[in-house]
């Protein structure tokens, strides 16, 4: 009897978090069926999710730990809303190891995870051996996209990233920045180099990509990767405590992340958004932003402009 109750209890107790996560969890389009929106690649055709997992700081945590269990459900919830892109790199501490071990433990359908990482470090053999650490790390047998981080030696790196994508052993490869201070640069070698992809920061708080490269990369036939979509965050502490404008629901859009985040990939030249997250809540608003319909050039400076009101 006194199983019974404390069973009972429990049960009850865990009932009241279910109904507070159902209360989290933000409303969005749940239909049976429904597909993410996707965008194509232009060097291939190739279409990916709108929206991406970023795994800077958030998936940094030691592998085979309670953190990097508790990201389980945020993978988790990321493979069932549609998603297929993640980004990652050497740079960020454990989070490949982590990734791999996330991979190894959450069901998936393996095609259509997205697999990318980048090249940080200098001289031919490093970057060699670094990227076939990024394999093992991850546990691929190739990346779909490796990446020069932040055009670290990339007259070097570009050269093994050629070679590599002739031998087969890597399906795309680009080149990224999050700094203002390289755009010159990153303009004069996107104009000459092959690149399929390339990733910047893009968001509606900094737009200075559109001015030059976010046009340049259209014309070049490259793929748009967008990082820092919410600003690392500081975009949430903009809107504190601000209601989201009822015309949001035009482009089927509930929250101030799907707000970020369809501002970001409506632009023509974009092709996925990769925000970082380490809740599943904030996955599941995340990947929100993947459905219903985008806003056009109209709602696009409808939403500038209230942003510049708040
Ligand atoms: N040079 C490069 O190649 C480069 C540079 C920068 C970034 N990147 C890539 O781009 C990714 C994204 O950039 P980022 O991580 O710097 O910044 P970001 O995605 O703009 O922002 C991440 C922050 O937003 C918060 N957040 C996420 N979803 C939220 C939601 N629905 N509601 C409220 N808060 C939310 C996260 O906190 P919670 O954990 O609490 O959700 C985290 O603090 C990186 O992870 C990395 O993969 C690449």
């Amino acid at each position: 009897m006194d199983r019974y109750r404390i069973s009972r209890r429990r049960f009850l107790t865990a009932l009241g978090g279910l109904g507070a996560g159902l209360l989290l969890r933000p409303a969005w389009p749940d239909r049976p069926g429904r597909k993410p929106l996707v965008k194509p690649i232009p060097a291939s055709g190739e279409r990916l999710p709108v929206i991406g997992l970023g795994t800077s700081r958030t998936f940094d945590v030691p592998p085979g730990s309670e953190q990097s269990h508790a990201l389980r459900p945020v993978m988790q919830a990321f493979f069932e809303h549609g998603g297929g892109v993640i980004d990652t790199s050497p740079m960020y501490g454990n989070a490949e190891a982590v990734i791999g071990e996330l991979l190894g433990a959450v069901p998936h359908d393996r095609p259509r995870l997205f697999a990318a990482t980048k090249v940080w470090t200098w001289g031919e053999q490093e970057g060699i051996e670094q990227m076939q650490r990024s394999m093992q790390r991850v546990g691929v047998e190739r990346f779909d996209l490796i990446q020069i981080h932040n055009l670290r030696d990339w007259e070097v790196q570009l050269e093994t990233l050629k070679a590599w994508k002739a031998a087969g052993r890597v399906r795309y490869i680009g080149i990224t920045t999050s700094h203002g201070r390289f755009h010159d640069e990153l303009e004069v070698i996107l104009e000459t180099q092959p690149f399929d992809f390339v990733q910047l920061s893009y968001n509606i708080g900094n737009r200075d990509v559109e001015q030059r490269l976010l046009p340049l990369a259209q014309e070049r036939g490259m793929a748009v990767l967008v990082n820092r979509p919410f600003m690392r965050g500081e975009l949430f502490s903009r809107v504190r405590g601000k209601a989201l404008p009822a015309w949001a629901t035009e482009f089927d859009c509930t929250s101030w992340a799907q707000f970020f985040l369809k501002f970001a990939v409506s632009h023509p030249a974009v092709t996925c958004a990769i925000p970082a997250t380490s809740k599943v809540h904030h996955m599941i608003d995340n990947m929100g932003a993947a459905y219903g319909r985008l806003p056009d050039a109209g709602l696009r400076e409808r939403m500038l402009q209230h942003m510049q009101a708040v």
